[in-house]
């Protein structure tokens, strides 16, 4: 395990069962509605790539980035959007694949820009929701899993741009932020 982790709160094993278990729901519902999935940069990418391929459906992919944290671990509460899609979204039915939504600003943000351009359905999926973190109103579609009112890194999730990379969701030891070792 990663030193500079306190404790896993999901494991390789049980994120893999969640892709399996919502990619194989969320494929039912769109099934022959070709949806856009659009991944929510940077986080998302590792969930996107999991939840994909359990979905046995045609669909296309795309990706956007908005960014409101700028490396910490508290939302600025202004959202930028950094990297459009490419992809025209009339008509088009959207899934947006996030790994975590807390504040709900982000959500809002895509939501809205979305909507704006005329797409027929706008739906989400997040592999982690932290309902106490809310301070918009804003709800996915799809959860895999929740997490305390803790601010978490690891598959996808970033402090600092850094965990990212981890297969597991867990919580940092408190020095990491102290910057002390
Ligand atoms: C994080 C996370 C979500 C968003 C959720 O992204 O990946 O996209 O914040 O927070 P909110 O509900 O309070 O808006 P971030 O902006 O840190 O960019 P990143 O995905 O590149 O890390
Ligand atoms: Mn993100
Ligand atoms: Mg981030």
């Amino acid at each position: 395990m990663n030193n500079d982790i306190e404790k896993v709160l999901y494991s390789k094993e049980d994120i893999k069962k969640t892709c399996q278990k919502l990619g194989q729901k969320i494929a039912k519902q769109y099934a022959g509605k070709k949806p856009l999935v659009i991944g929510v940069l940077k986080g998302a990418i590792v969930f996107m790539t999991d939840l994909i391929r359990n979905m046995d459906i045609y669909m296309d992919i795309d990706f956007i980035d908005v960014s409101s944290y700028g490396g910490g671990t508290k939302s600025s509460g202004n959202v930028k959007l950094v990297k459009d899609i490419d992809t025209d979204v009339k008509g088009r039915n959207v899934l947006f694949i996030e790994d975590i939504i807390d504040t709900g600003r982000t959500l809002k943000y895509l939501k809205n820009l979305l909507m704006d351009r005329g797409a027929n359905s706008i739906h989400v999926c997040t592999l982690m929701d932290k309902p106490e973190g809310r301070l918009v109103d804003v709800k996915a579609d799809y959860v895999g899993l929740k997490v305390p009112n803790e601010f978490v890194v690891g598959y996808g999730m970033d402090y600092k741009e850094e965990y990212r990379n981890l297969p597991y969701v867990g919580v940092l030891k408190p020095r990491v932020y102290s910057n002390l070792n």
